[in-house]
């Protein structure tokens, strides 16, 4: 039977080492840290995570700015805010919460954000430093997912890792992080075949497809580490992962829960990042 990799609880280490540096940059160097947050429309799920994502900055100190904008705004509206926030020095860090409306070029509002403010690491210039090993952000979901094997004490080097799910926000950063670890990683998505083949392979397996329940027990190698970075909604209301919990955890040896597993690393990363970024633009490290 696996060990559950308790998410809330190495996001709460993540998020207590945040909140001490931050006092100690404030007592020693004077310096405070702040992310804006911009939230365009009336997305409820949207709404949810910018509400934590406010929680959690108050908890680790930082000054958050939230900017609530109209369902309408236009691109250009929302570019000219991008431009005020890159130039504004309270803000370190600049959030702007996806998805937005259709009218919006998400790529354009992307790529206008200052690399060194953008603690999402969605710019391509953070996106190539990821590829060549030399980043100062990384996404917060992969970057969180590592946390989590690094708490199971698993040595990455040597391992198969593999990957399911392409996405450039999880599955090809993910993937990436891995390798710099010195494991051999496989990246799979929906049109591969022999998934069930090349996931039985695997030490380390991460899930990262968007299917309930996409990933059973029979797909799972003895004593593999299991990280599910799922979060779907069932008719039933139930929230559940890409991996069926119930059969995989009789054959992993770790294993991460949904909810309570990736989930609360990623806001925990995201307050990281701002970190790095403050220090970053004052030069300290
Ligand atoms: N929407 C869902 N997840 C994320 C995220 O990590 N960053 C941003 N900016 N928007 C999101």
């Amino acid at each position: 039977m696996a060990q559950i990799i308790d998410g809330k609880a190495v996001s709460a280490a993540v998020k207590a080492e945040v909140a001490e540096e931050t006092a100690k940059l404030r007592d020693e160097k004077g310096l405070k840290v702040g992310l804006a947050v911009v939230i365009v429309g009336n997305d409820p799920a949207s709404r949810v995570y910018v509400n934590n994502k406010k929680k959690a900055c108050e908890a680790v100190g930082f000054q958050s700015y939230e900017y609530a904008l109209d369902e309408s705004t236009t691109q250009e509206q929302l570019l000219d805010l991008v431009n005020v926030l890159n130039r504004d020095d309270r803000v370190n860090g600049i959030l702007v919460q996806l998805p937005l409306p259709k009218h919006i070029d998400e790529k354009a509002v992307i790529n206008a954000i200052s690399p060194d403010k953008d603690v999402d690491a969605f710019h391509p210039i953070n996106v190539g430093k990821i590829m060549i090993g030399e980043y100062s952000f990384l996404p917060c979901t992969p970057a969180g997912v590592m946390r989590l094997i690094e708490s199971t004490g698993t040595d990455i080097t040597g391992k198969q890792c593999v990957v399911i799910g392409r996405s450039n926000i999880v599955g090809k950063p993910q993937a990436m992080l891995l390798l710099q670890k010195n494991g051999t990683v496989t990246i799979c998505h929906s049109k591969t075949k022999n998934l069930k083949e090349i996931c039985l392979g695997a030490d380390i397996l991460v899930v990262a497809i968007g299917r309930a329940n996409f990933v059973t027990g029979d797909m799972i190698k003895e004593g593999a580490v299991v990280i599910d970075v799922g979060m779907n909604r069932l008719d039933n209301g139930k929230l559940c992962g890409d991996v069926e919990f119930e059969s995989a955890e009789k054959k992993a040896s770790f294993i991460t829960p949904v909810p309570g597993g990736v989930g609360p690393m990623t806001i925990a990363m995201l307050m990281k990042n701002t970190l790095t970024a403050a220090k970053q633009q004052a030069e300290i490290e």
